[in-house]
Formats: structure tokens, sequence, C-alpha cells
């Protein structure tokens, strides 16, 4: 892949990311999930050259982005009325609903299946990036394939300078860990990832969904079984500080107020007070910080797997050894 010059662009050159956009580059920006590397959605080339910036493998597919509730009609062939009442409940926000997709929408961004996932962020600066573009915006998280999604722009510099045309600064993501993701194109519809929203909201909203995998879902949702969020120091869900040799130098991913953190090189609270939403705002940049020590490996304390908690844990299994092991996930972004 030939070297691009990466711009950085402030809030007020939000313009100048939208030219990129329409003229089939690619721009990282801001959400409150996580920064995204955005594309021109409609645009084949464009939208390919997503997955070599980072090196994503051409069978996970990308969200479409879109302004306003009148573009899920430009990608999607048809909303049913489940959708339509978490959309109304939902967006803007951390919410991604699976549908049929129309014929414009290329392959290469549904990765050759016949629906599409679209979703309207919440965060300002997208919008507008959006909107300006006059695109559907085709995003993946602005991380390279299988590392921690980004929630800061320098995150997203460090990842991917050299290999995207700008990226958008626009300060820490609030929500901090991505998406909801519900299929649509069944009934009850399908949860193929927790996120932002908690399933409890969504179950009040649209009623009972299905969250366990089921025979076929692969082909579906290929995205749901990768390997993902990955610090390149190991992350041990289930493990004790006697596992490892004495004097290993370790560090604590810890929660809330109460815990023996004695012997820990690095102890990053996800939480003091145990509050989940402030937990998942800290849980991407946490755990890239602890690759700045020289650490044998990070343990994690046990974190509840109500509303938000649900998102974290499914994150920290997949960046975790244990879940590398017991579930065998392929390498992924
Ligand atoms: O919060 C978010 O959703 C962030 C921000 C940037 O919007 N985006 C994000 O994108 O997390 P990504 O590509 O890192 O994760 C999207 C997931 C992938 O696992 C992909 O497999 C799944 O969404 N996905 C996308 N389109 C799909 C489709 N048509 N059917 C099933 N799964 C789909
Ligand atoms: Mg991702």
């Amino acid at each position: 892949m030939p070297a691009r010059t990466t711009k950085l662009l402030s809030p007020h050159e939000i313009d100048t990311a939208a030219d990129i956009i329409r003229t089939g580059g690619l721009v990282a920006f801001p959400t409150e999930t996580v920064y995204g590397l955005g594309a021109n959605a409609l645009d084949a080339a464009a939208a390919r050259s997503i997955f070599t910036a980072k090196k994503r493998p051409s069978f996970d597919p990308l969200i479409v982005h879109l302004a306003t509730l009148h573009d899920v009609s430009r990608v999607a062939a048809d909303i049913p009325e489940k959708a339509l009442k978490a959309f109304e409940a939902f967006w803007p926000g951390p919410f991604t609903a699976i549908l049929p997709k129309k014929e414009c929408v290329p392959d290469v961004v549904t990765a050759g299946l016949p629906t599409v996932g679209v979703r309207i962020p919440r965060n300002e600066l997208a919008h507008t990036l959006i909107e300006r573009s006059g695109c559907v915006v085709a995003a993946p998280s602005a991380n390279l394939f299988s590392h921690t999604s980004p929630t800061t722009a320098a995150a997203v510099e460090q990842m991917l300078s050299g290999r995207i045309d700008a990226i958008v600064e626009g300060g820490a993501c609030h929500v901090g860990v991505e998406s909801t993701i519900v299929s649509f194109c069944e009934d009850p519809p399908v949860v193929y990832r927790a996120g932002g929203v908690s399933i409890e909201e969504v179950e009040a909203c649209i009623g009972p969904v299905r969250t366990a995998p089921s025979k076929g879902d692969e082909k579906k949702a290929p995205g749901r079984s990768l390997r993902h969020y990955a610090p390149q120091t190991p992350l041990y869900l289930n493990a004790q500080q006697s596992d490892f040799p004495q004097g290993a130098s370790l560090g604590l991913l810890a929660f809330g107020p109460e815990g023996n953190r004695h012997g820990y090189e690095v102890v990053q609270n996800l939480s003091c007070t145990g509050n989940l939403t402030e937990a998942a705002r800290n849980l991407y940049a946490f755990m890239r910080s602890f690759d700045e020590y020289d650490l044998s490996a990070i343990l994690v304390e046990t974190i509840p797997f109500t509303g938000l908690g649900r998102a974290i844990n499914d994150r920290l299994l997949r960046a975790s050894e244990d879940g590398f092991k017991k579930e065998a996930f392929p390498q992924g972004s």
C-alpha cells in the first residue's frame, strides 16, 4: 500500500474532511462510541481501501453511517415495524440495525451478504461530516486488525498514520464501547453484538430478542466470532497472581471500591464507584495504557453482566487469552 499523508483536522476543518470522503478518500472521525474510519459507502473502490488501511479481512462487513432517518431507504430495501420503533428510541446513538440491503450497496461493504448494517451516530462532528459529505459513510472502528478500538484521535494516529488521508480531532468518545447490533431480518430480532445500548433497554422497546448464538449465525454475522480488541500485553480474565512466577510484573484492570490490589506494578480502576457507564468510557484507553509498561500480563477483576457490563465483558473476553483458548476465536479486527 503506498504511504498516504495523514492530515490532522480540527473540528473547524470538517468541510475539508467532508470533501475527502466525497472524493473517495479515507477519514477517521469521532463518534460517541469509538473513532470510525469512514469512506463513501456507495463507492466500491473507496470502501475497499478501508480494508487495506486496517488490514481487515474482506469477509467482515462494514456498518453504513447515516445523517438522517430518510437515509435508511437509500441503502435498505425494507424497514420492519420493530426497527422503526428502535430507531425512534435509540437514534441518534449507539445502535446498529441489520436490514435487507438495496442493490446500490457494493458487495465489498456487506462482504457479499444480502443485508446491510445502518446507524445514525449521536456525535455532533460525525453528524456534520456525514451530512456535509452528502454520502452514506461506511465506517468500521479506526483500529488496525485485531487491535484495541480507538477512543481518542491520538490512538487512531498511533495505528493508522500514513495509511489514511485525515483524522478529525474530536476529543474522547463518551460511550467508549461500540454500538449494539440487532438484526431485524429475523423475528424475534437477533442481537449480534452487545454495545452502548443495553439488552434490557432494547427488550423494553421492541420486546424479546434472541441473544444466544444459533446454527448459521456465523454466516449471517461473520464478525461475531472474531478475536478482537487485544492489547499487546496478554490479558487474563480468570487468573490469580499466584498463577504467575514470583516477581512477574503484573497489571490489574480493577472495578469498584473493594479488592486486594497489592503486588501489582500498575493498577487501573475502570470505575472506583462501580459505575458501568464510566467503566465503558475508560475501557479501551485503560487496556491500551498497560502496553506502556513492560508487563508479563494483565489481570481483570469481575465486572457485573448487567446493562453496559455485558458489552464490557464481551470485549474483555475477546481480548483475552482465556477467550482465545476457550472459544478459539480466529484473529480478527
Ligand atoms: O459503534 C460502532 O458500531 C463503531 C462506530 C465507528 O460506529 N463501528 C464499529 O464497526 O464497531 P466495526 O466494523 O468495528 O464492527 C462492526 C461489526 C462487525 O463485527 C461486522 O461483522 C458487523 O458489525 N456487521 C456489519 N454489517 C453487518 C451485516 N450486514 N450483517 C451482520 N453483521 C454486520
Ligand atoms: Mg471493530
